[in-house]
């Protein structure tokens, strides 16, 4: 379907950009303005100015020495410099001598220089001299320091060859390539020349203008910077090559120098108006236009600029280095906040813009396609990549037009202009700088630790950072675990109980009903000690309950608890509509006495551990004391700092030992089945006095593994210390579960299993303490842990402070 007729016409009109243009080279009306104006200053640096008659003295003579030195008339010779006067020199001469210039910044890698001079075919290089003796060019290539050459006599031209014509190489500029080989675009003069010459029309530029170099040589904004003020006999001012970065000294240059146009990706004017508000600089000299482009302009920022410059007039420009710096462009005036976007504009002169869909026809206005450039702009192509200048330089089927697809989508509005929308793939511009994702996500796939990689532009404020995301290749997965592993683990288990003769369930189930009760009164004891429940009509409110039981505030919880245990048991009543409590249950001396002598009577039965019966029934005795703070837990844990106590809660016990022997026959399997290159990570949490980890250890010895025995505390890392001396594989550490791992230097996936017995309960929230721990097991790896996550259930646990949390010792 043809597009309406009026938006035909509106189209036509806005590429009807025709304009007169120049045959000359684009160096010419440099070299013309040395015979005009041989005095005016020229290229302007923190400490030297050359005048029009010195830079071409200069220029001269650099393209004399390259022709002596054999160049030839095509030849593409690189620029290897840091920022400085000698770059402007360089790329005059390498186009006097009829050459063409292949800017390479000296903050690339070695690596990427090279292939691109490799790339370029280069085998003249100029250069600085005190970066010649350092450089390590590729073999056969030679170097020319510029700022060794001594200048032309004044008049001497170097070559009488017939100029350049418009289709000659003037420049190639290597830009980020998806496959992560960098592409050379290849610009003729003809284009380049039509890009400035209109800027330097459309916006007045003249002898009094001056620019701030601010843009890298390989970054095509410095062509505008060459040869936009330097044809009509303005300056090019340029800041010290290690303060490129620093708005203080552009804010110096702009006032010392007069610098009126400003030319640069919206970020370092960003950078320039956050100096100004910062130091209430108030000197912008004459500035009075700035050209931005390269990247997306914050929509709040010409107008906060131009309330501290002013009188600034601020234009956006794009296009792409494949069309000659810029070939359309918007004048900014009041900004709507609402906007989401500043407008893309028109097309500059001699050039045209095209939205096309897929089947490379015009989309109606409003309706997205893709962005292609047509025009006097268009570089001839890539540098010795026919097949991708085939894919991007496309004929349009029904005019013939040459266009050049530039992979930015965008819509025409009913005013003629362009919206840009962004990108058809994953490339985006950082600082002016085309980044390919895909070239970055490459380059981190390429690393064996790299299993796969994300590259994402993060916006933080305005400034815009590029971050990656990796997943680490999977290590050897320790080996899976046998199959039946689970009834292997239980009878192993079962046997470790069996060390005082046959244990019946029922006397088991019998012991833990025991200690449920006596814990069970000890708590109703302690309540009516308070003055609580006296008369069996008393009823309370929770809070009225937490209150006179003299619990600090860090044990409320525990009260709460044992209110929910005492009711689940039949002990208590609640009445949830008034969140009241009555109705507890007598608890005398002589139901204490006589669950004591049944608990005392199991215990050799069960095997349960003559000493954590002595430490509950301590507990239960000293139950106000622990409440309200008077007396710590570990007073009762580790009388006096002795371990002997936990020992038995944590090892001697019938359930510990169970459990102990269950876990260690899980982790002893699986560590027993890797069979990959590194040792299994064993990361052990709230290892504390090693009720698990003695046994395991022991049980792990001759397995290729690196453990790290942790704790929150440090009480207990040196006992262990002291005790696994024997074993180097055991590393030492703290490690609070409910603080972030990362902050305790424990990195994602450092672990291929994590131990933790008997101490999820001390999460504050379990939720979070699972999220930690997922991050800290490696994909694959697994996680043994022995006890409950939190001590929610109170009621069944056999210990009579349940819930208790011990405190950091
Ligand atoms: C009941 S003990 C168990 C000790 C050991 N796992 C065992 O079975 O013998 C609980 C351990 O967890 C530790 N712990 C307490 N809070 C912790 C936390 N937030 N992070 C890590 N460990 C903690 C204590 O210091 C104590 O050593």
């Amino acid at each position: 379907m043809e597009l309406p007729a009026h938006q035909r016409e509106r189209l036509a009109r806005v590429n009807a950009t025709e304009a007169p243009r120049s045959a000359d080279p684009l160096h010419a009306e440099v070299m013309a303005q040395a015979g005009r104006t041989p005095g005016r200053p020229a290229v302007i640096t923190a400490h030297r100015t050359l005048d029009y008659a010195e830079l071409a003295a200069r220029a001269h003579a650099v393209a004399s020495a390259l022709i002596r030195s054999g160049s030839v008339r095509g030849e593409r010779v690189a620029v290897v410099m840091d920022k400085g006067w000698e770059q402007v020199v360089a790329v005059l001469g390498v186009l006097l001598a009829h050459g063409a210039y292949v800017p390479v910044d000296t903050t690339q890698p070695p690596l990427r220089r090279d292939t691109v001079l490799r790339d370029a075919g280069v085998r003249r290089v100029l250069t600085q001299s005190w970066l010649a003796p350092t450089l390590g060019l590729p073999p056969g290539t030679t170097a020319l320091a510029v700022d060794t050459v001594e200048p032309a006599t004044p008049g001497a031209t170097a070559v009488d060859a017939p100029a350049a014509a418009p289709d000659d190489l003037t420049y190639v500029i290597y830009t980020s390539g998806s496959t992560g080989t960098p592409k050379g675009v290849m610009i003729s003069h003809g284009a380049a020349r039509n890009t400035v010459d209109d800027i330097n029309a459309r916006f007045d530029v003249g002898p009094d203008d001056r620019v701030l170099g601010l843009a890298q040589l390989g970054f095509d904004l410095s062509v505008y910077d060459i040869f936009g003020p330097l044809a009509v006999g303005g300056a090019l001012v340029l800041p010290e090559a290690a303060r490129r970065g620093d708005p203080a000294h552009w804010a110096a240059l702009v006032a010392e120098h007069g610098v009126s146009l400003w030319n640069s990706v919206p970020a370092q004017l960003q950078m320039f108006h956050e100096y100004l508000r910062a130091e209430h600089a108030a000197d912008t000299g004459r500035l009075r236009l700035a050209m931005l482009s390269g990247d997306w302009i914050p929509v709040t920022l010409p107008d906060a600029v131009r309330a501290r410059v002013p009188g600034l007039s601020v234009v956006s420009l794009g296009g792409a280095t494949e069309a000659a710096i810029w070939s359309i462009h918007h004048p900014i005036d009041t900004v709507d906040p609402g906007l989401g976007s500043i407008p893309y504009g028109r097309p500059l002169a001699n050039q045209t813009f095209r939205v096309l869909d897929p089947l490379m026809r015009d989309c109606p206005e409003h309706v997205t396609g893709e962005l292609y450039i047509g025009g006097a702009g268009l570089a001839l192509g890539y540098l010795g990549d026919e097949q991708r200048t085939a894919e991007r330089f496309v004929e349009h089927p029904r005019s013939g037009e040459r266009l050049y697809r530039t992979g930015d989508m965008g819509r025409r509005l009913t005013d003629g202009g362009i919206e840009f929308l962004g990108r058809v793939d994953g490339q985006v511009k950082l600082n002016g700088h085309r980044v390919e994702l895909a070239e970055v996500e490459a380059a981190l796939q390429g690393h064996p630790a790299v299993r796969l990689a994300a590259a994402v532009v993060h916006d933080e404020g305005g400034s815009r950072r590029l971050v990656a995301f990796a997943e680490t290749t999977r290590r050897a997965v320790p080996g899976a675990l046998p199959a039946g592993w689970p009834d292997a683990v239980a009878e192993r288990a079962a046997r470790s109980t069996g060390g005082t003769g046959d244990v019946s369930d029922a006397d088991v189930r019998t012991m833990c009903a025991a200690l449920d009760e006596s814990a069970l009164l000890s708590m109703a004891r302690l309540l009516r000690a308070r003055g609580l429940f006296g008369t069996p009509d008393d009823a309370h409110t929770t809070d009225e309950i937490i209150a006179a039981s003299g619990a600090v505030p860090a044990h409320h919880y525990l009260v709460r608890r044992w209110l929910t245990a005492l009711a689940a048991a039949g002990r208590l009543t609640h009445d949830t509509a008034t969140d009241r409590w009555h109705g507890l249950a007598p608890a005398d001396e002589h139901d204490v006495r006589a669950v004591h002598e049944r608990i005392d009577a199991l215990e050799p039965v069960t095997g349960w551990g003559a000493a954590l019966v002595r430490f509950h029934r301590d507990c239960e005795q000293h139950l106000g004391e622990l409440l309200s703070g008077a007396l710590p837990l570990r007073d009762l844990l580790f009388p006096e700092g002795r371990l002997e106590t936990a020992a038995a809660a944590y090892r001697d016990n019938l359930i510990s030992r169970y459990n102990n022997a269950a876990a260690i026959a899980a982790v002893r399997a699986i560590v027993a089945g890797h069979s990959g290159p590194d040792p299994v990570r064993v990361l052990e949490i709230g290892a504390g006095i090693g009720g698990t980890s003695a046994e395991l250890i022991l049980a792990l010895a001759g397995h290729r593994v690196d453990y790290h025995f942790t704790d929150v505390s440090h009480f207990f890392l040196n006992a262990a210390q002291e005790t696994f001396a024997a074993y180097p594989w055991v590393r030492y550490g703290l490690f609070d579960l409910n603080a972030d791992p990362r902050a305790q230097g424990f990195r994602p996936n450092c672990a291929d299993v994590v131990v933790a017995a008997n101490v999820l309960h001390n999460a504050v929230h379990v939720g979070e303490m699972f999220d930690k721990l997922r991050e800290l097991i490696a994909p694959g790896g697994c996680c043994a842990w022995t006890g409950w996550p939190s001590s929610t259930r109170a009621g069944r646990t056999p210990c009579c402070v349940p819930g208790l949390r011990q405190d950091r010792i």
